[in-house]
């Protein structure tokens, strides 16, 4: 198992007189999408994530609005506000995630590497430091 890697990423944007348009495919990003979700209409102090994954890559979106992401390694911790569309937070191994202050329009999109699998969830945080102090 690796130890959680995160990247804040920052696309390319094809923009004409009319907008912006982002395109994200094989060969700009860190792996082949199997899943995509949406999390949104997050109710006012409500956070969500409190969990890692034992093999999921992801890529957060905050397509709209903004939510900020506490990721944690199990030896450093960050916050990261994502307020861009045209920015994501690539995330893979071991990093136990935390999504707060979610504005009330806001819409995070995931990018997965996989199908959803509860058993590639680890959800109890002493398992999580657990797995980090053995791998
Ligand atoms: P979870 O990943 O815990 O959400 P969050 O990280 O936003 O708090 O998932 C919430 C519920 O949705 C949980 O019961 C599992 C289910 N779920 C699916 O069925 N398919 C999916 O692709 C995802 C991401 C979750």
């Amino acid at each position: 198992m690796v130890i959680g890697e995160i990247v804040f990423k920052k696309f390319n944007i094809i923009e004409n007189a009319t907008g912006n348009l982002i395109s994200l495919e094989k060969g700009n990003l860190p792996f082949p999408i199997k899943r995509v979700y949406y999390i949104y209409n997050v109710k006012e102090n409500e956070s969500r994530g409190f969990h890692a994954h034992r093999q999921l890559e992801q890529v957060l979106i905050c397509v709209k609005g903004s939510c900020d992401v506490l990721v944690n390694n199990g030896h450093a911790k960050k916050v990261i506000k994502l307020d861009d569309p045209s920015t994501g937070l690539y995330l893979k191994g071991l990093v136990w995630r935390e999504m707060h202050n979610f504005s009330s329009d806001a819409v995070l999109l995931v990018l997965a590497s996989d199908f959803y699998s509860e058993s590639d969830y680890i959800r109890d945080y002493s398992d999580f430091l657990d797995l980090v102090t053995n791998s």
